[in-house]
């Protein structure tokens, strides 16, 4: 099985993701992490996050074992990520390393912004998360400061707001619901109630009971 999440930045998917793929022992892949190791490459490099051929460059060479890294939790990366992501060569480079990761047994979540419309677009289960902008950015505010980073939440609230402006309005695969996605608004749900929620939807799905 395939549980495709999507949804704008900060909007809880990753840890959803998570816990869903624990509950169900299957392969979790947050796929936000591919465009912040590409961006932060590039930075590293010392390279122009719009230069397209270095970017590509860097998709080409991605490294998993990198997926660790803390730097790319940094809002840097995000925003690096979110200019890179819309090169379309360099999600092209992608694809692949996403689908394969999709395809092996015996299931797996994978979270991102084109999931279910292009990566997965035969998932068994799309959920598409979404929250409030102000919520999103006191959660960002909260997890940065709990990692010890000095953080201003109008600035995240500001970084997430451009960040969604980016991600929607991209002529390639931009951020939207596919039109068989299930929309889960966690703005006043807690963890706990946001893997419930997403849980009764899956459940449902694989019941042959489709919610509304
Ligand atoms: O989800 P996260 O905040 O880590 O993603 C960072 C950026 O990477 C997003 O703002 C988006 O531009 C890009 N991204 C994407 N497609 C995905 C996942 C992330 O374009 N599947």
């Amino acid at each position: 099985m395939i549980i495709a999440i999507d949804g704008p930045a900060a909007s809880g998917k990753g840890t959803l993701g998570k816990r869903l793929a624990q509950h169900y022992g299957y392969r979790h892949l947050d796929t936000g992490v591919i465009y912040r190791a590409v961006a932060c490459a590039l930075m590293q490099s010392g390279h122009d996050l719009r230069d397209e051929a270095a970017a590509v460059a860097a998709a080409m060479e991605l490294d998993p074992a990198t997926f660790g890294d803390p730097a790319l939790k940094s809002q840097k990366a995000g925003e690096g990520a979110s200019i890179v992501s819309a090169i379309p060569r360099v999600r092209e480079v992608l694809v692949d390393f996403q689908r394969q990761f999709a395809a092996n047994p015996p299931g797996a979540v994978l979270d991102g912004r084109d999931i279910g419309t292009v990566i997965c677009p035969d998932a068994d289960v799309k959920i598409f998360v979404v929250a409030d902008p102000r919520v999103r950015a006191h959660r960002r505010t909260m997890e940065a400061k709990a990692r010890g980073e000095a953080a201003d939440e109008a600035v995240v609230l500001a970084d997430i707001l451009a960040r969604d402006e980016r991600d929607q309005n991209r002529p390639v695969a931009p951020l939207k619901p596919a039109a068989d996605a299930y929309l889960l608004d966690n703005s006043r749900l807690d963890i706990e109630g946001g893997v419930r929620a997403a849980i009764d939807i899956i459940e449902a799905v694989r019941a042959g009971r489709p919610r509304g």
